[in-house]
């Protein structure tokens, strides 16, 4: 542990006006400073700094006081943590207790992430083919400077050049692996990343956990973001990209600002709003939440502008939501995503569309819902009923429920009152959660998506849909499922239009594609008409934690082959009820019925 005289020396070292200006105005007033508390809401200075006595501490809220108090509160440190950032500040070293075992493993990831970073930056800054990947990064708008902030850096395109990099130092080739940066192949050695522009992942303390890596060549057959695997030090799902940095603006601004990649947090902090963080392309989880949590329960969600986006957003709705944050949402119009909107229509344009175009979760909602909804289409109609009923349902308020059926009504030009018919059937048969009609709106239960078992999802018919998920995940998979349904012939079994969508990504897509990629399915399903119930089938998905497993997808061919058994008895008895039809052919009838029929129990065991 520290000694009493290293803390003392280590308070007594710090300069506190140089600590705090960078959260707080300061104005001089009497032998110290005066400002604007950081950690509450006022008009009047009541936070107060003095360089003698070593505080900086609010008299209003009582926040604050020495400075590694005034660090812990601010950037939310144990104090073993504020402790060794005011050593770093002081430029002092401090003889602290060994970190945990965790921790200390860690602590070599970090280091040898950290080299490598450095070794990414000399490489863009300094070679030939970092001229290249500045290039594309000044093109994407992003100055020299922002590149430097963000210490975005290159991969060369050599094999192993980071390995050979490496291999000079003190580290073990082991942990390199370990850190996810080199892999061993017949007793070689080569870098995970090659020719990839490297963006580092940092923790809230700056720590170099991992890297995402993004093609600039326009490569084809290439994942466009690679990202270190799962590591001790890197969990995807604890990760929020630039938080490190963005903290003094969550604190200061007392909001988080959430996108979907890292191009758009940049795009977001070039407009300077500092408070941009993002999950790196995966689902919002809870643990991010509650890191979240930690500093601010206010966050703007600004998610991409396409289906995707919409239904990530509506997820992160329900989880913020449940854990009682403020959601504002900010719907980007005409551009996919805050960076594309930065680069069509300049940082001035985006950072006033940015401050004036923030609406409530409930219009996002309705608002979504009903864009580009053709009111000639019953399909899309019921879509977005449901929509706008489950958003309402979960408000729990009649004015509410009012004020958006009458303006649906308005929209669809259908009268108010048979809305509000179909909205109390749907509550009827939809009941809220149980303890939510018990207690009311704000003690909801998290919304995670109601787990449900395997039975349930097989009487809820999802089975079909989650084949086409199965089906998304290779070319070759998606062919094997095909030829396998086709083998039993089981592909009548499919629902009219999921048939038709089915043979649409099957004999159509994959022909002239080798890898699913939505948007370029959803293009073809737009032509055919086909894209509302695709979509619909997401939503419905949505709504279940489903195990994606070999084992899963078994369980959904039987359950569509055995659903195409029942078809087919049903065909054959309505054939042999018929009576035009010849007794020689009912008795040929019954026989192959009975057939189909063992077949089926067979399966079904
Ligand atoms: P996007 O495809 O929306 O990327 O994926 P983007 O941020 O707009 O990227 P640019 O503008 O094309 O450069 C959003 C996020 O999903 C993750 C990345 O974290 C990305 O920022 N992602 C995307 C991957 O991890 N792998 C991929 O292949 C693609
Ligand atoms: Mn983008």
């Amino acid at each position: 542990m520290v000694s009493k005289d290293d803390i003392k020396k280590l308070i007594e070292a710090t300069d506190m006006a140089a600590l705090v200006s960078p959260y707080v105005k300061l104005i001089k007033s009497g032998s110290g400073y005066k400002g604007l508390c950081p950690f509450h809401h006022e008009d009047t200075p009541s936070f107060s700094v003095s360089q003698e006595k070593h505080l900086a501490k609010c008299f209003g809220c009582g926040k604050g006081g020495s400075p590694i108090q005034f660090l812990m509160d601010i950037k939310h440190l144990s104090y073993i943590d504020a402790v060794r950032e005011l050593a770093k500040i002081n430029n002092m070293d401090i003889n602290l207790a060994p970190p945990s075992k965790q921790e200390q493993i860690n602590q070599k990831y970090y280091e040898i992430n950290k080299l490598a970073l450095d070794f990414y930056e000399r490489n863009l800054w300094h070679t030939v083919s970092g001229e290249q990947a500045l290039k594309y990064l000044n093109d994407r708008g992003l100055t020299n400077e922002i590149i430097k902030k963000f210490k975005i850096g290159l991969a060369p395109k050599e094999p192993d050049l980071l390995y050979r990099f490496l291999h000079e130092s003190k580290y073990l080739e082991l942990d390199m692996v370990d850190c996810g940066l080199v892999r061993n192949n017949n007793d070689r050695y080569y870098d995970v990343f090659t020719d990839r522009i490297i963006f580092p992942i940092t923790n809230e303390s700056g720590k170099v956990l991992g890297f995402s890596g993004r093609i600039y060549q326009g490569e084809k057959n290439l994942p466009k973001y690679l990202n270190t695997a799962e590591t001790p030090a890197f969990k995807k799902n604890s990760i929020l990209y630039n938080l490190e940095n963005a903290i003094e603006g969550i604190t200061q601004n007392n909001r988080i600002v959430l996108h979907e990649g890292f191009m758009d947090v940049i795009a977001t902090v070039r407009a300077g709003i500092n408070e941009a963080v993002c999950s790196m392309g995966t689902a919002l989880t809870q643990n991010q939440i509650k890191i979240i949590k930690k500093y601010t329960t206010n966050v703007v969600l600004c998610y991409d502008s396409d289906k995707a986006g919409i239904l990530a957003t509506y997820k992160a709705i329900d989880l913020f939501e449940s854990q009682g944050f403020n959601i504002k949402i900010l719907r980007i119009n005409g551009a996919k995503d805050s960076d594309e909107f930065v680069s069509k229509f300049g940082l001035e344009k985006y950072l006033t569309y940015f401050n004036s175009n923030q609406i409530e979760a409930l219009e996002y909602i309705y608002q979504s819902a009903t864009a580009n909804l053709d009111i000639n289409n019953n399909t899309e109609i019921e879509g977005a009923k449901k929509i706008i009923f489950d958003a309402l349902k979960n408000k729990g308020s009649a004015v509410l429920a009012e004020k958006y059926l009458n303006r649906l009504s308005g929209f669809l030009n259908i009268s108010t009152n048979a809305l509000l018919q179909d909205y109390e059937f749907y509550n009827k048969k939809n009941p809220m959660y149980p303890s939510n009609q018990a207690a009311g709106y704000d003690n909801r239960p998290p919304a995670e998506p109601v787990a449900k078992n395997t039975s349930d999802l097989l009487k809820n018919k999802l089975f079909e849909l989650r084949i086409f998920k199965y089906a998304t995940i290779s070319k070759e998979k998606a062919l094997e499922i095909d030829s396998y349904l086709e083998k039993n012939q089981a592909l009548p079994a499919f629902k009219e239009v999921n048939r038709d969508i089915w043979i649409l990504l099957i004999n159509e897509y994959y022909n002239t594609h080798d890898k699913f990629d939505e948007e370029e399915f959803v293009k073809l399903l737009r032509t055919r008409g086909l894209f509302d119930t695709y979509y619909n089938n997401a939503l419905a998905l949505e709504k279940f934690v489903i195990p994606y497993t070999n084992e899963d997808l078994k369980e959904c061919l039987k359950s569509l082959v055995l659903e195409s058994r029942k078809t087919q008895m049903l065909d054959l008895q309505n054939s042999i009820n018929k009576e035009e039809t010849p007794d020689d052919l009912k008795r040929e009838l019954i026989i192959r019925k009975f057939k189909i029929k063992e077949n089926y129990e067979r399966l079904k065991k």
